[in-house]
């Protein structure tokens, strides 16, 4: 969603907020905005689309001042204009803002009504139009502010500066992410620690409902009936450095390097190095006797999910339900107490996932998510957090941290069936070599640039795409088809490949290359006659298989990539970084933006 960065400080502020725009960026590219106080009288400059529009205006029209707010936003209320771009601001205030204020037509013409002014279509206009007339009622800023939040409705994360008052900044939280960071005589608000690195490591994860008001000394924090709440400060790891391309040509190509890394780190947090065994923090249920579970999560989450799905039911007999959580927190199914409600989220922020997840525990499940974010929202409602070490993930494109919540659900899958005793001893040492393995086999994918790029040739000047796996696979197919359409804009749909016969089959003919995810195993010959009917019927067909898999396939193929020969149960974490690589090569070839794709933004914390 969108990002925001603000600093109370000794230094010239407009540098500082527009380098943390810039790692704020990934959260949203429709437009941007810096206010600063200038000699106590707000100044702003504000450009439509990416952040180099404002960085030009800045170059022109420098802003000065040691006190500033900065936002890039993801646009939902009002058109992605320099008009509808925050900061917002009148005279006395100004204000930036991530979320949605939910009651903003209503609030919109009361202060009409009391003779406010509106400048933009946005329903962020409301805050600054509220603040603004307490203000004019005699309140002081900080009265002015808690006065507003207590009238606003919907999430949001926001930041406030005062003209006239350079010594205060106001924060407040409420369904969005919004931390503190404290620095030497200076203060820091962000939407995350990725704002705030380079100038700080101090940093207080502000609690939901809370505001905060900031002077350079610190933060005084406020529940919204304007008691004191106490907010930890902690030190984090998160250095600047960790944010670089490292020479890479996008972030997503750095990320799709980091896979083994992150897939290793991650094993290594849960495999015991001298017993080699999977140890798992308590579960919050008796594994053995769990009667049901439940998944939810969102986009390429989801799909993570859905590979648990598969791992849990054959190899821990554990029956999963499964929905997509913007459909799962309205569905409204019978469940029985103490089931587990499993939750897969990178951000832990996603607000579809963040109310499934408040949904299951209120029909009283017990919540593990699965999280890259361990600081957030999720993480602090979760009845236990599975964390995954996948580290800063800034292309909007998920890559690594998909295969790092493959590796925490495989580990999970491991301890549950043993729990359960539904696998064998041998069988559980195979699939866990299988996984210690993971890390080299996909090296090796990593160095098969020169075939998917040619696979990439094929599909870059076709409309459209289909996807087919079976089995395991289907995921990882529907993972193929998220990250071709959401990076290169070629539409993509995947289907679990038996499936096709009823109805997609139609849309084959030459035009529609079929990308086959296609293992040896019991499922082979299933697909494989499946890929025969498309073929039959003009298709291109273009396959992922291992050695055995090419011999069979190679006289309908067009193209083959041939990947390692695994273990059956590490399949879907290894045909998931080819698949992945294609959709970076083929957006390469039709040069679109890859780690910023139009219309989306990371970590989608509205509805
Ligand atoms: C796709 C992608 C999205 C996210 C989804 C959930 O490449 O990144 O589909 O997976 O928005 O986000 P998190 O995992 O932060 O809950």
């Amino acid at each position: 969603m969108c990002g925001i960065v603000a600093v109370l400080g000794n230094q010239p502020a407009e540098p500082v907020i527009l380098a943390a725009l810039r790692r704020l960026e990934y959260r949203g590219y429709d437009s941007s905005g810096i206010a600063t106080l200038e000699n106590s009288v707000i100044d702003r400059r504000r450009a439509a689309g990416k952040l180099d529009n404002l960085a030009s205006i800045l170059e022109q029209h420098p802003l000065s001042g040691h006190v500033g707010i900065g936002h890039t936003r993801w646009a939902t209320h009002g058109a992605p204009t320099e008009n509808n771009a925050h900061p917002h601001a009148t005279q006395q205030v100004a204000v930036v803002h991530n979320g949605i204020i939910e009651n903003y037509e209503t609030l919109r013409q009361e202060l009409v009504n009391l003779g406010q002014d509106f400048n933009s279509e946005t329903d962020s206009e409301v805050i600054v139009q509220l603040v603004d007339y307490y203000l004019k009622q005699g309140k002081a800023p900080k009265e002015a502010a808690f006065a507003a939040l207590q009238r606003l409705e919907g999430a949001y994360a926001i930041a406030m500066i005062f003209a006239g008052d350079d010594n205060i900044m106001i924060g407040a939280r409420h369904g969005a992410p919004l931390v503190v960071g404290y620095g030497e005589d200076e203060m820091y608000l962000g939407s995350d620690s990725l704002a705030v690195a380079p100038m700080t490591r101090k940093i207080a994860y502000m609690p939901d409902g809370v505001w905060t008001v900031l002077s350079r000394k610190g933060a005084e924090f406020f529940d919204m009936d304007g008691n004191t709440v106490e907010c930890q400060v902690q030190t984090t790891a998160l250095m600047a450095g960790a944010i670089g391309k490292d020479g890479y040509r996008h972030y997503m190509e750095k990320e799709l390097h980091e896979h083994p890394v992150v897939i290793g780190q991650t094993l290594r947090r849960f495999v015991n190095p001298v017993t080699h065994k999977i140890e798992l923090p308590e579960m919050p249920f008796d594994m053995a006797t769990l009667k049901r579970g439940i998944i939810t999560a969102c986009g390429s989450a989801f799909y993570a999910g859905v590979i648990g799905r598969y791992w849990l039911e054959e190899y821990a007999r554990l029956p999963i339900d499964l929905d997509v959580a913007s459909e799962m927190r309205y569905r409204n199914p019978p469940f029985e107490a103490g089931g587990m409600g499993l939750l897969v989220s990178q951000s832990g922020e996603t607000a579809d996932t963040l109310a499934a997840l408040r949904a299951l525990k209120q029909e009283k499940q017990k919540i593990i998510s699965v999280l890259n974010n361990e600081h957030s929202s999720m993480a602090r409602e979760s009845d236990l957090v599975l964390g995954m070490d996948a580290g800063v993930e800034i292309a909007v494109a998920s890559t690594k941290a998909f295969t790092a919540q493959l590796t925490v659900l495989a580990c999970l899958t491991l301890v549950m069936a043993q729990a359960r005793r539904t696998i064998s001893s041998e069988r559980a040492d195979e699939c866990l070599t299988a996984l210690l393995d993971l890390p080299s086999r996909v090296a090796e994918i990593l160095q098969m640039q020169e075939q998917i790029q040619a696979m990439a040739q094929i599909i870059s000047k076709v409309q459209s795409v289909i996807y087919l796996g079976r089995g395991i696979m289907f995921p990882v197919a529907m993972e193929g088809a998220l990250k071709l359409k959401e990076i290169s804009y070629i539409h993509a749909d995947a289907y679990a490949a038996g499936e096709m016969k009823h109805g997609p089959i139609a849309l084959i003919d030459n035009t529609v290359p079929v990308i086959s995810l296609l293992p040896s195993g019991p499922l082979f010959e299933k697909t494989l006659s499946n890929l025969q009917e498309a073929k039959a019927r003009g298709g291109r067909i273009l396959v992922f298989t291992d050695a055995k898999g090419a011999e069979r396939v190679k006289s309908i193929a067009e193209q083959i990539v041939v990947l390692p020969t695994v273990h059956s149960f590490v399949t879907p974490p290894l045909y998931t970084v080819p698949v992945q690589m294609l959709a970076y090569e083929a957006a390469l070839l039709k040069g679109t933006d890859v780690d910023q794709p139009r219309n989306l933004a990371k970590s989608v914390t509205v509805e």
